[in-house]
């Protein structure tokens, strides 16, 4: 059995692991990733696509903004429709700021190649990881890889493997606190080689369920519907799925709707979950392995990509200074941060969706907090400034 030694060990390929790989590179920290999947497998996934500022910047700190800045599309504001009507909020005026939309999938993408012209260690179809020795001087991973055993020893541990990954079941039961919410419902997607249907993002709110259309470029274009829980995708046609958005959208916009044959279908389950502490001993957990949102409001990756903000840090001083102040505060600062903007997709998905089982009380209540919201400038600027992230 080989035996190797890292200074990090990163387990998982998606945004969290790759920005983090590449920032400690960056400063000179060994760090090896371990990828269940293959690469291929990792680049198929669409995922949102709505970068706030600080992932932009930590796109340029990594040193791989250049097809971003080109290709991205920055949006000064969004849309929410209701009722027949679009109501824009406008981030630029209201909070000097604005979002990016470039696809999870191309971020990825920019990193695996930084990482790979770098000549960093990402190892794919990596099998049966294994976290051990937490609680010593040195943690070890076990895998297996290209059908030979390996062991690799770290100071550190970085369970960057995703809701599923098996890094978060590594500490111990009774020192996790979870903390849930399950939404009645799921969201079709469906992704096309059309031309979007507007400018910028709708969000919209129908009596039949909420929809968003969104898009990765000026030709390819990304919506989603509110579906049933218990929907599967081959009960949802093209056709059917285009028709139900654009029963959902104001009339003259839906008019304009250039529909396509799908590239990708798929529905996602929601979900709100966080787990406390972050850290346990030389484990820490980042993006998804921590915290899930529900996707309205785009802040799954834009969270995995600030918790990378203060993980690196974090190692970067103790590496650099020996200074393990930013290690012990890590699980705290990262979770301020999180609870903010679950607070936020939770309070959206809520104003957003038709929930089965929302009472008349209930109903006025929605009513009134979205004539509120349409009607207030303090509470538009607090919305811009949630969408286009809060600060580090
Ligand atoms: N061993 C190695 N890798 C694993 C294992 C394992 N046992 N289990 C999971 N992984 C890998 C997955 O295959 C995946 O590539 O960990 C990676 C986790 O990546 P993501 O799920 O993309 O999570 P993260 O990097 O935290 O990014 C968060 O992704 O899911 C979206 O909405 C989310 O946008 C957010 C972002
Ligand atoms: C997407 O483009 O996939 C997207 C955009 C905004 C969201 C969620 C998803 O809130």
């Amino acid at each position: 059995m080989a035996t190797e030694r890292t200074q990090v060990g990163i387990i998982g390929s998606g945004p969290s692991g790759l920005f983090l790989s590449q920032l400690l590179h960056l400063n000179g920290i060994d760090n090896v990733v371990l990828e269940r999947r293959s690469r291929e497998y990792v680049l198929g996934r669409v995922r949102a696509g709505v970068l706030e500022q600080g992932t932009v910047n930590l796109m340029r700190e990594a040193g791989v903004q250049a097809r971003m800045e080109r290709e991205g599309l920055p949006h000064d504001g969004f849309n929410i429709a209701l009722d027949g009507e679009l109501h824009r909020m406008d981030l630029k005026a209201r909070v000097g700021g604005s979002v990016m939309i470039y696809g999870q999938t191309e971020l990825t993408r920019d990193l695996m190649d930084a990482r790979t012209e770098a000549g960093g260690r990402l190892l794919y179809e990596a099998e049966g990881v294994g976290i051990e020795g937490l609680e010593d001087d040195r943690a070890i991973l076990r895998y297996r890889h290209d059908g030979a055993d390996h062991t690799l020893e770290c100071d550190f541990i970085a369970g960057c493997d995703g809701y599923y990954g098996p890094s978060r079941q590594a500490i111990p039961k009774d020192v996790l606190r979870e903390y849930e919410r399950i939404y009645p419902f799921g969201w079709m997607g469906l992704l096309s080689a059309t031309r979007p249907i507007a400018e910028e993002l709708v969000y919209a709110r129908h009596p039949r369920g909420f929809a968003l259309c969104s898009m990765r470029s000026q030709t390819r274009s990304r919506y989603y519907v509110q579906c049933s829980k218990d929907d599967r995708v081959e009960e949802w046609s093209d056709d059917r799925f285009w028709d139900e958005l654009r029963s959902r959208l104001p009339g003259d916009l839906a008019a304009t709707l250039e529909t396509g044959p799908s590239i990708e279908k798929g529905i996602a389950p929601l979900r709100s979950y966080v787990a406390e502490p972050l850290r346990y001993k030389r484990l820490f957990l980042a993006g998804d392995a921590g915290h899930i949102v529900p996707p309205t409001g785009a802040k799954g990756l834009n969270l995995a990509a600030s918790d990378i903000h203060y993980l690196s840090r974090a190692m970067i001083a103790w590496y650099h200074e020996n200074n393990a102040a930013l290690l012990d505060s890590y699980s705290d600062n990262c979770l301020r941060r999180i609870w903010k903007a679950e607070r936020f997709s939770w309070w959206m998905t809520n104003l957003l969706h038709t929930f089965p089982d929302t009472n008349p009380f209930e109903h006025r209540m929605r009513d009134a907090e979205l004539d509120y919201l349409f009607s207030s400038e303090a509470m538009m600027t607090a919305v811009a400034e949630n969408y286009i992230g809060l600060p580090y």
